[in-house]
């Protein structure tokens, strides 16, 4: 496994993804028997998990994106939020499920679940395969969790630093010394 200079360590290495991502997938098609889910992934990050809980679903589901952005530096957001691109498609009447990559300080994701809640779903839950609970500033609900990690930045996996590592196969730490 290609590992770059400026990743410190593999956190969550390609095997133990495609495991817990199966197990969220089985979870959710449970959870949406006899539904058609409609998956809202905000750009860029979700990407990756996205595709794969996709491949594993046993419910049909539509996709759409929005975009969202944050002021502030790369590592720090500073809580502002406001929507680039949003979806293409009316969320109102459907079993709406938001596909996250990170939640950090949950400002991103109380944003957008704000947005699409005054839409009216007729049902509206988050799925975020990474969550750093210990930074969170903004309560929100998610329903269903990859994995919890400790207070630092990461990439790989769809997860970027400045536009890069996002295609690493793993979850890796970002070195922050040197
Ligand atoms: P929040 O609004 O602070 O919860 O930040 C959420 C967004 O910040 C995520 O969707 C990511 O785009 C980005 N982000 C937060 N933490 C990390 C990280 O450790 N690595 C890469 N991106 C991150």
């Amino acid at each position: 496994m290609r590992v770059p200079e400026k990743v410190a360590e593999v956190l969550i290495d390609e095997e133990t993804l495609a495991r817990r991502v199966r197990e969220l997938a089985a979870e959710i098609s449970r959870d949406y028997a006899g539904k058609c889910l409609l998956i809202v992934a905000p750009l860029k990050g979700a990407f990756m998990f996205l595709a794969d809980l996709l491949r594993h679903l046993e419910v049909p589901a539509e996709i759409d994106f929005v975009r969202l952005a944050s002021y502030g530096a790369a590592t720090e957001p500073s809580g502002a939020v406001r929507m680039t691109k949003d979806l293409e498609c009316s969320v109102e009447g459907r079993e709406v499920l938001v596909v996250e990559d990170i939640v950090d300080t949950g400002e991103t994701l109380g944003y957008l679940i704000e947005v699409l809640q005054r839409r009216s779903p007729a049902s509206l839950r988050v799925c975020a395969l990474l969550d750093k609970p210990e930074r969170r500033q903004r309560e929100v609900e998610v329903h269903y969790r990859g994995f919890a990690i400790p207070d630092r930045f990461v990439v790989g996996y769809g997860l970027d630093f400045a536009e890069k590592y996002r295609q690493l196969p793993y979850v890796g730490i970002l070195r922050t010394e040197g």
